[in-house]
């Protein structure tokens, strides 16, 4: 059979990743496609450098619609990143009723409805394994290994560079923008790096697991997002000293009333295998009613795992790319006619445990001044502690039982009106994962 031609939009960590891993192991990639991948042309910014990578023979462009519109090409692979040229590049790409590969979860997350919606009607296929946790395949995972399931919840470290920067900072005790400096260095964080700090990254992963889960549009605008830049040192450490870890987790579960679709640091019991995955790797558990928990893990980022799930697409849309439409996998797991509009919870609904600390006047009736407050609104404490801060103060950690985050808001904005309270309550909820 003929090779399959190969258009790249991006040569830098993951296009170049996705060249390395396609040359290196081109024999094995046939035997399993039935067919040689083979590049044909590359878009780049800088032509010099992507020629020190992928020599003379084959076209390099700084126009992106040169290689989207080249009729030799049959598959357009994007990782250019970002959402106004890439998804002019593919939509033109579906428009010429060419397959897509994409990586970019930012492009999917907020405008994934259009693109798969354009795809479906032209019958070509947009795949993003790389999109979600770089090299696990957790995307296949989802759609295809758990079909059998009533998907209930998943929750997973889907930031790497995050996960890294929790992870030295506990550990080795080293500063955030040290860390942080060191995870772009290894080509882990965006472009823009406040995407991975302030979860907006994370949000965007969980947005598309979400919709793979349950059957639900593309809703990035409905996620509740908070990121870890205002995590103090102290609270990693407070946790510690209750037995838990703090990660960046992305949660999405099926309740009664909706769905919750929420990222935020999270207290994790040091036991729970969330809890020790460190550095760069990512983690996803995923419930369903027939199979009971699933995990998978894995390298999240980073050039050669995030090729790997790359490459994985491009072998399934050479195996299917001769099918019939309607007998592929359809890009969100589910039928598009069997898509549902279960709404997306406001994070007052979400009910979880929380973890309270508080600066307050260190003198008799101000805990049970809280704690009536507490009680008040029907939020029941599991355990606390006080540590004394300079003569006059104390910092004093609760750790609650479940609660509704709209019974947390209420009573904390009692609290905040107290006296002897004398800075804003850090409030982090906790999950007893698995
Ligand atoms: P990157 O290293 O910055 O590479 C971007 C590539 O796109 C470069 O080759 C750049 O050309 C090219 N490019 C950018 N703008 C262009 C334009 N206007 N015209 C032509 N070429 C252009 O980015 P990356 O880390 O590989 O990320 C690519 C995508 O993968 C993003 O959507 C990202 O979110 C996603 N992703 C990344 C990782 C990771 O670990 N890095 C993991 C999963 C998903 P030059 O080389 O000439 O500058
Ligand atoms: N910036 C992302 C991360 C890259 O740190 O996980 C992988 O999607």
């Amino acid at each position: 059979m003929s090779p399959i031609k190969v258009g790249l939009l991006g040569l830098g960590v993951v296009g170049g990743g996705t060249w390395k891993v396609l040359t290196r192991n081109a024999e094995e990639i046939a035997r399993r496609a039935g067919r040689h991948i083979e590049v044909a042309a590359v878009a780049v910014r800088d032509i010099e450098k992507a020629r020190r990578l992928v020599g003379d023979d084959i076209l390099v462009t700084q126009d992106g619609l040169e290689v989207v519109r080249n009729p030799e090409i049959e598959i357009v692979v994007e990782l250019m990143g970002g959402d106004t040229l890439a998804r002019e590049l593919i939509m033109e790409a579906i428009a010429q009723g060419k397959h897509v590969v994409t990586a970019n979860k930012a492009l999917l997350a907020k405008y994934g409805n259009e693109i798969f919606a354009a795809a479906h009607a032209k019958g070509v296929m947009v795949t993003f394994e790389a999109a979600v946790a770089g090299g696990i395949p957790i995307i296949k995972a989802i759609r295809e290994g758990l079909t059998a399931n009533r998907i209930q919840w998943l929750a997973g470290i889907i930031n790497g560079t995050t996960n890294f920067i929790l992870s030295e900072m506990r550990s080795q005790g080293l500063p955030f923008e040290q860390v942080l400096a060191e995870a772009q260095r290894l080509g882990y964080a965006e472009a823009d790096p406040t995407f991975d700090i302030e979860g907006v990254d994370a949000a965007h992963k969980l947005t598309l697991l979400a919709s793979l889960a349950f059957g639900v549009p593309v809703q990035f605008d409905k996620a509740h997002i908070e990121g870890i830049s205002m995590l103090a040192a102290e609270d990693i450490a407070h946790a510690e000293r209750l037995g838990y870890r703090i990660k960046l987790l992305g949660i999405t579960r099926r309740c009664d009333t909706g769905i919750e679709l929420r990222v935020h640091p999270t207290l994790v019991p040091v036991t729970c295998l969330l809890a020790n995955v460190e550095g760069a790797m990512n983690a996803i558990l995923v419930s369903g009613d027939v199979v009971g928990p699933t995990m998978y893990y894995g390298q999240g980022a980073g050039e050669l795992p995030t090729a790997s799930a790359v490459v994985a697409d491009l072998v399934d849309v050479a195996r299917l790319e001769s099918a019939d439409p309607g007998h592929r996998v359809p890009h969100l797991a589910f039928q598009p006619e069997a898509m549902d509009d279960t709404p997306i919870l406001p994070v007052s609904d979400v009910v979880s445990s929380y973890y309270l600390r508080m600066r307050v006047q260190d003198r008799p009736g101000v805990l049970a001044d809280i704690a009536s407050i507490l009680s008040e609104m029907n939020i029941s404490i599991g355990s606390m502690f006080q540590e004394p801060h300079g003569e006059t103060e104390a910092d004093i950690i609760f750790l609650s039982h479940q609660a509704r985050e709209g019974a947390i808001n209420a009573a904390l904005d009692r609290i905040h009106e107290l006296p002897f309270v004398h800075t804003k309550v850090t409030r982090l909820r906790v999950e007893n994962l698995l």
